[in-house]
């Protein structure tokens, strides 16, 4: 009884080994601080657990909305952003919409696309992974897109759009547009300025990245309030619990530290990015993000990473399986002291292979 399209896809898993210094899923390497997480516990402990959360509580969207510059009624709140990709694409796909993406880009959006019944038009990223703006554009023409996703900076290459992409592909397409913005805490332009002049445009951000939160699964989407209001109808109720809101909180009360972590976060990036290109046998691509993508010639992507996870307890993401990532390994920005043992690693095992 499963769609045909369905049984097509491959299931979104992730086998995850246990490692000393876990850079396989872009998350923050610094946990949630410990009195921020008292005060979580201490707001969560003063509210009745036998009562249903709010749905949308309406001073959270306010806060929300000064801190990303937009309008509290166009704002939305989902268990993680992927939640908000899922509703999203629901309210908006019928049977055999096409929806255009750079590609490779994050696999939850192919992988939805066909589970709603429509059509997934990757368009490649060109050389060095940079974006093909003119394709996207001829691609959503030609296909008559209902959608466009734009992730930027793109997981997995870490790629940004250039200044001015979005606005240039909202004026020459009729599609909806998503930016999926989950890493742009760390780099790259937001299309957050554009949501004033188009009722297109939808904006994904996330808790999980820069504000360390993945495990407590706090996303947002920013639209017209016109839009946003049919994109709740997407949403399951209740989906935000009491323990998420109340860190959602904390989190906004305490930007600036939160903040200071990811400009550590950055620097410790440009410092890696520097060193790896001494490494014997890498190419390393521009990133944007709290990842850099690599490509090995001395050593097969899969011995590489088995060699790591192994020999000195590093997990990173093979991303090698499909051919334009042939040989390609995808590291996440660890703390200053993981990534100089990454280096170490790399050079070791690559400088005799
Ligand atoms: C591009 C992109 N969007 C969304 C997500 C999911 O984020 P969340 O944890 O908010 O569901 C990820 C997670 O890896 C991602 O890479």
């Amino acid at each position: 009884m499963i769609k045909a399209s369905v049984r097509a896809q491959a299931a979104y898993t992730l086998a995850a080994p246990p490692a000393r210094r876990k850079l396989n899923q872009n998350e923050s390497p610094f946990d949630f601080p410990a009195e921020l997480k008292r005060e979580v516990l201490e707001r969560v402990a003063a509210q009745p657990w036998q009562r249903y959360p709010e749905f949308a509580p309406p001073e959270l969207l306010a806060r929300l909305a000064a801190h990303y510059g937009w309008v509290a009624d166009g704002v939305l709140v989902g268990n993680g952003s992927n939640e908000l990709i899922q509703s999203t694409l629901s309210v908006v796909l019928g049977a055999g919409d096409r929806v255009v993406a750079a590609s490779p880009t994050f696999s939850l959006y192919r992988l939805l696309t066909a589970v709603l019944g429509g059509r997934y038009v990757p368009v490649p990223l060109d050389e060095g992974f940079a974006f093909d703006v003119d394709g996207l554009i001829e691609a959503a023409r030609r296909e008559s897109a209902r959608v466009i996703v734009l992730n930027s900076p793109n997981n997995p290459t870490g790629s940004a759009l250039p200044e001015g992409a979005v606005n240039r592909i909202l004026s020459q397409t009729e599609a909806l547009v998503i930016c999926d913005e989950a890493y742009q805490d760390f780099g790259g332009p937001s299309a957050i300025p554009l949501l004033a002049g188009s009722s297109r445009l939808v904006v994904l951000r996330t808790f999980s990245k820069a504000l360390g939160l993945a495990g407590l699964r706090f996303g947002l989407a920013l639209a017209h309030p016109a839009v946003a209001r049919e994109i709740a109808k997407g949403k399951l109720p209740y989906n935000v619990n009491l323990m998420t809101l109340a860190a959602a909180r904390t989190a906004l009360d305490h930007a600036p530290l939160l903040a200071a972590r990811t400009r550590e976060i950055v620097a410790t990036r440009e410092r890696v990015v520097a060193r790896l290109p001494g490494v014997p046998g890498l190419t390393v691509y521009p990133t944007a993000a709290n990842f850099v993508l690599i490509k090995s010639s001395r050593l097969p992507a899969k011995e590489l990473c088995r060699r790591l996870l192994d020999d000195y307890g590093i997990l990173i993401r093979d991303v090698s399986d499909s051919a334009p990532l042939a040989e390609c390994v995808r590291i996440s920005i660890g703390t200053a002291e993981d990534m100089d043992a990454v280096l170490d690693a790399l050079r070791q095992i690559l400088g005799k292979a």
